[in-house]
């Protein structure tokens, strides 16, 4: 497929515009193309694309009306998920079916089976380990030298954080992070068709069988605090483990909710910085802004690029008509950029008064369960950044993920200034 530069942007039909197209995000130029979405069609059809046709909704408000109407627009795996890409359909392969990708009623009570592991009270407890291991990267890191930031602190952070929630062989927890890329690695998502889908299933069985065996050596065990043992102890999830599908993609939802976010979320934060100077110059003068930078990193970064639903019935959504079985894509990214909710909004504000206002946790009953926890390893991290660095500095250049589902960062080369 040819690819359309930036520039042209205002000279194609509006009608030909397809803002799925993973280059878009591997080479961030997606920024006027949802501009000129919101401008012209906040509910815009794309008659024809790799993954069919679909509705993007891209303002801030109707992504909050659609995500809202949970009656409306469904989840679920059977009608075709949460991504723009529907479910893969190869016979007799497990696909995985979480929590994430049901409606009402099946949804609420496997998700308040987890939920308290993550609620304020555990996170309270959880913060000084969290503190601890940020500590511990940070203290590591090869000060006067050029290092990827992705994988010495977001990686190795996130990892650390997942092994202690699903209480997972420590020096193993690698193999999450491998397990959880792999699971939104396919090539409608990438644009990478050279995926072996088979060797991806294979290795996904392979989760799935060092999932089940963890949970076998906690069956009969009184309840200890972490996922695994959580589920076991929740009538609604308790039997999970004879559910193949449930099994594995309840657990997967919890690794790839819990690592490629977080992680990306460091990564931008360490960008966006750099990008602009004054703001780094707001943080050092004021470390209480860190919250606040918080929300607004996340806002900027917007981890989660698009949630997709499946209208299931008739629905006029901002003067357009969606018909039942249409597939209805939030592009989280878009109404993060809204200019009629944030002024100058592609630009990092640390101080912004309503950085917490961002969609990039969704709205509604699949809203983000992990948020808290999210927000609290950010802050932590800048907690302790910033009693040791003047200055994060990237010296090179950004490497992106060619993908449209999850905005990722693969290679931030960074030099480190101490205080
Ligand atoms: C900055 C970090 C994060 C971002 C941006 C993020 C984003 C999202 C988004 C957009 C959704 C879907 C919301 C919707 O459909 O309305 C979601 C759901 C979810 N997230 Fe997160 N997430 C983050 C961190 C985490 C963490 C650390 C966990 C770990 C527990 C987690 C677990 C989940 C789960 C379990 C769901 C499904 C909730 C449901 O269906 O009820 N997330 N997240």
């Amino acid at each position: 497929m040819q690819i359309i530069e930036a520039e042209d942007v205002e000279r194609v039909a509006l009608e030909d515009i397809d803002v799925s197209r993973p280059e878009l995000f591997r080479n961030d130029t997606w920024q006027p193309w949802f501009a000129r979405l919101r401008r012209e069609a906040p509910v815009h059809f794309c008659a024809d694309s790799v993954n069919g046709p679909f509705w993007s909704v891209s303002s801030h408000k109707l992504i909050k009306e659609v995500d809202t109407s949970n009656r409306v627009f469904s989840s679920s795996s059977k009608l075709g998920g949460i991504a723009i890409v529907d479910p893969p359909a190869e016979e007799g392969q497990i696909q995985g079916e979480s929590f994430i990708t049901m409606d009402e009623p099946q949804h609420m009570p496997q998700r308040m089976a987890v939920a308290p592991t993550v609620a304020p009270k555990n996170l309270a407890q959880l913060e000084p380990l969290i503190r601890e291991r940020a500590i511990d990267i940070l203290e590591q890191l090869p000060v006067g030298e050029t290092f990827n930031w992705v994988q010495e602190v977001s990686i190795e952070l996130t990892a650390r954080m997942l092994a202690t929630l699903f209480d997972f062989p420590y020096e193993e927890r690698r193999k999450l992070v491998y397990w959880s890329d792999l699971a939104t690695a396919v090539p409608e998502v990438t644009g990478d068709d050279s995926i072996d889908m088979n060797k991806r299933y294979e290795e996904l069985m392979g989760a799935a069988a060092a999932f089940y065996q963890l949970w076998m050596s906690k069956a009969g065990q009184p309840p200890t605090f972490d996922l695994i043992s959580m589920l076991q102890h929740n009538e609604a999830t308790a039997r999970m483990n004879e559910d193949p599908e449930q099994f594995l993609g309840n657990l997967l939802l919890l690794i790839v909710g819990g690592n490629d976010t977080t992680r990306n979320s460091i990564s931008g934060g360490v960008m966006a910085l750099n990008r602009y100077p004054d703001e780094y110059q707001k943080l050092r003068e004021n470390p209480g802004l860190i919250p606040n930078m918080v929300s607004e990193i996340i806002r900027w970064q917007t981890p989660v690029i698009h949630m997709r639903r499946t209208a299931m019935q008739d629905y006029e959504l901002g003067g357009r008509k969606i018909r039942e079985g249409d597939k209805v894509v939030m592009w989280y990214l878009s109404g993060n950029r809204d200019e009629s909710v944030f002024g100058d909004a592609d630009r990092l504000i640390i101080d912004r008064p309503n950085a917490r206002a961002h969609v990039a946790f969704g709205f509604g009953v699949h809203r983000c369960m992990g948020n808290r926890l999210a927000e609290l390893q950010l802050r932590v991290l800048w907690e302790e950044i910033m009693k040791r660095f003047e200055k994060v500095e990237v010296v090179g250049d950004i490497e992106r993920l060619s993908n449209n589902f999850i905005r990722g960062i693969k290679d931030v080369p960074v030099r480190l200034h101490p205080v």
